[in-house]
């Protein structure tokens, strides 16, 4: 089979533009470069495109810009004097977050017509939404959290919130409901903290979730791959282990390696492994996922209870981050695992090149 030519995506218009470029460096490392030459597309905070020699190398970098259903579908920007045209098989998002992991870039591939690793447009899109996301968790027998939503554009009733988390009981997490790394999130311990919780993840996003909080919740993640015609699997289940913080913040997860720790696989009593396994492949193929996701869950202090949480569409890929971590322990080199996810995202694409596009033919 000739090499592939597939493109790494990576920075972005997202506040999690420093930990994206800390995943594409991981995933540079691990595709393997006998069946891909790898293309590194540098996107800048202000949108603009950059073809990069490796991941960090902005020296000499050359502006690009996409093409539509073209023989070559990465052109130099016009501004730029050489003149470069490449072709490539086949576009791998490793963006975190707004624009990237949330069906964006996925549907500017989808016009492109070039296949992309991942999720489509429509799982992605849900995903992000923790809100939607949790409805149809709930539809697959997934407990949920109590939770209320606050609509930026119109004026809030606090009086109504408060009374609403009266009734849970304190502590409550407010949070962006479309965005990723703990950014906006505030724990609010009492009444008073609330109105400045909400006004700031208002500042990120215009939808707030106000979510009741599990008291010394244990944050247990499981990894999924798979979808199309490859049989969704899970990985084992992880534990993210905090010590002396009140939540995994963005400071806990990128900035103090000390307060925290990943124990893979988590110490769960079977049947809650089992479960928490089983729904995670359920939720994926709910959404109609492909490729991998990450799928994240609370549970009470005793693990006999849990909720889901969040799903992440683009998790982490970096050295400190638990998706590679997960499949590793699970037996599946993280090379492999990228492999598997091409694979299906090639035959997806092929799949949905045979779909008619016109009804009289
Ligand atoms: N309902 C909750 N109960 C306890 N802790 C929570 C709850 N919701 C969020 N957290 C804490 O906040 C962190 C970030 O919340 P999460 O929903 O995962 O948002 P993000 O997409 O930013 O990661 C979690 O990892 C956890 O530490
Ligand atoms: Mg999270």
């Amino acid at each position: 089979m000739p090499k592939l030519n597939i493109a790494l995506f990576y920075g972005g218009k997202s506040v999690e533009h420093e930990v994206s470029i800390c995943s594409a460096v991981n995933v540079f490392d691990s595709l393997d470069k006998k069946k891909y030459n790898v293309f590194t597309i540098f996107i800048a905070r202000n949108g603009k495109w950059y073809l990069r020699k490796s991941v960090k190398a902005s020296k000499g970098q050359i502006e690009v810009m996409p093409l539509l259903n073209a023989r070559y579908n990465i052109v130099s920007a016009p501004s730029y004097k050489k003149k470069i045209a490449l072709k490539i098989d086949i576009a791998f998002p490793v963006i975190h977050g707004p624009n990237g992991e949330d069906g964006t870039i996925q549907g500017l591939f989808e016009l492109m017509n070039i296949p992309y690793v991942g999720c489509s447009v429509a799982a992605s899109a849900l995903s992000m939404e923790k809100h939607i996301s949790k409805i149809i968790a709930q539809k697959c027998g997934i407990p949920v959290l109590p939770h209320v939503m606050v609509n930026g554009f119109f004026d809030f009733d606090l009086g109504k919130i408060k009374k609403t988390v009266k009734k849970w009981g304190y502590p409550v997490f407010v949070k962006p409901v479309r965005l990723g790394s703990s950014v906006g999130v505030t724990k609010v311990n009492r009444e008073s903290g609330l109105k400045k919780a909400i006004l700031r993840a208002l500042k990120f996003d215009t939808d707030v979730i106000i979510e009741k909080g599990v008291k010394d919740a244990r944050e247990i993640v499981c990894g999924v791959l798979g979808g199309g015609k490859e049989k969704t699997k899970s990985s084992l289940c992880g534990e993210v282990r905090l010590f002396n913080v009140e939540f995994y913040d963005y400071k806990t997860k990128y900035l103090d390696s000390k307060s925290h720790e990943l124990a893979t696989p988590a110490d769960l009593p079977k049947k809650m492994a089992r479960v928490l396994r089983e729904k995670s492949v359920e939720f994926f193929n709910a959404i109609g996922g492909t490729g991998f996701a990450r799928i994240d869950y609370m549970l009470d202090k005793n693990a006999s209870k849990y909720y889901f949480c969040e799903i992440n569409t683009i998790p982490g890929f970096t050295d400190e981050s638990l998706f590679p971590a997960l499949w590793e322990k699970t037996g599946l080199k993280f090379s492999e695992a990228l492999d598997k996810a091409v694979k299906i995202a090639l035959s997806n694409a092929s799949h949905k090149k045979n779909l008619k596009t016109n009804p009289f033919k």
